[in-house]
């Protein structure tokens, strides 16, 4: 089975606050979007690469991927994406070679995530699972709000919940199927698939594939890289 990573890298990083687009950002003087792209083509299972740029961004991310030494033994594609993060991952998923089996995508946000991490969601679907994530259990309370009235309405069980992660492991068939069939926005691609009545895989997540989202995030991903330099 040959297997892809598609990298949506097209967002514009509102919550980090005013610059440049989000995977543009250094940590450790390397882009966000290289750190990511450096941590699938590690995975031994990703054989194809399609990141997801910013519309207007295209030529410079290729550049930029060039400027830091790619491994030779995988391909990596760039294509423009859209207004949406699912809009950019489908595509990203319409420049997949055909003979392309298992789709991983992942956020370029998480440029931190663990090989480990990657190679047992790939492992997962390559075993059967049609769609796979990696999750880890929350530290935090979740409470559902009324937005109008400022009233709580309800405290799901936190021993249920799961904060989810990426890479998102997919048959590429039923992934493909998802992005054709659902069309209101969801915010990721495994609630896609769930809605198609495709079951799906949970598998251990890991604390470093967190998602840099807000400027605190971007102190927390330097401290990582410096422990992992050091
Ligand atoms: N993404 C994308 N295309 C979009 C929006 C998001 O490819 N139109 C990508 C982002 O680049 C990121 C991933 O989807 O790698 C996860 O999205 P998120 O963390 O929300 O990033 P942004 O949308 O850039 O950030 P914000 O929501 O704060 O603007
Ligand atoms: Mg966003």
């Amino acid at each position: 089975l040959r297997t892809a990573a598609v990298i949506p890298a097209a967002g514009r990083g509102v919550r980090l606050g005013p610059g440049v687009p989000k995977a543009l950002r250094t940590l450790g003087g390397v882009p966000i979007l290289v750190h990511a792209v450096r941590a699938m083509a590690r995975a031994r299972a990703v054989q194809v690469i399609v990141v997801v740029a910013p519309p207007d961004g295209t030529a410079e991310v290729r550049a930029l991927l060039d400027a830091h030494g790619m491994p030779e033994s995988t391909d990596i594609k760039v294509v423009a994406g859209g207004e949406a993060r699912q809009e950019s991952v489908r595509l990203g998923l319409a420049a997949l070679p055909d003979d392309v089996d298992v789709v991983l995508v992942h956020d370029a946000a998480r440029p931190l995530v663990p090989v480990d991490t990657v190679e047992a969601v790939a492992e997962a679907v390559r075993a059967g699972a049609p769609a796979v994530v990696p999750a880890l259990p929350l530290a935090d309370t979740v409470k559902t709000v009324d937005p109008d009235t400022g009233l709580v309405t309800g405290t799901p069980r936190r021993a249920l919940l799961r904060a989810v992660q990426t890479p998102q492991g997919f048959d590429r068939a039923t992934l493909v199927k998802a992005h054709d069939t659902v069309t209101h926005d969801v915010t990721d691609d495994a609630s896609m698939v769930e809605q198609l009545g495709v079951p799906v895989q949970v598998v251990p997540g890991h604390e470093e594939a967190f998602k840099v989202t807000r400027p605190l995030d971007l102190v927390l991903a330097e401290a990582v890289l410096a422990r992992r330099r050091a």
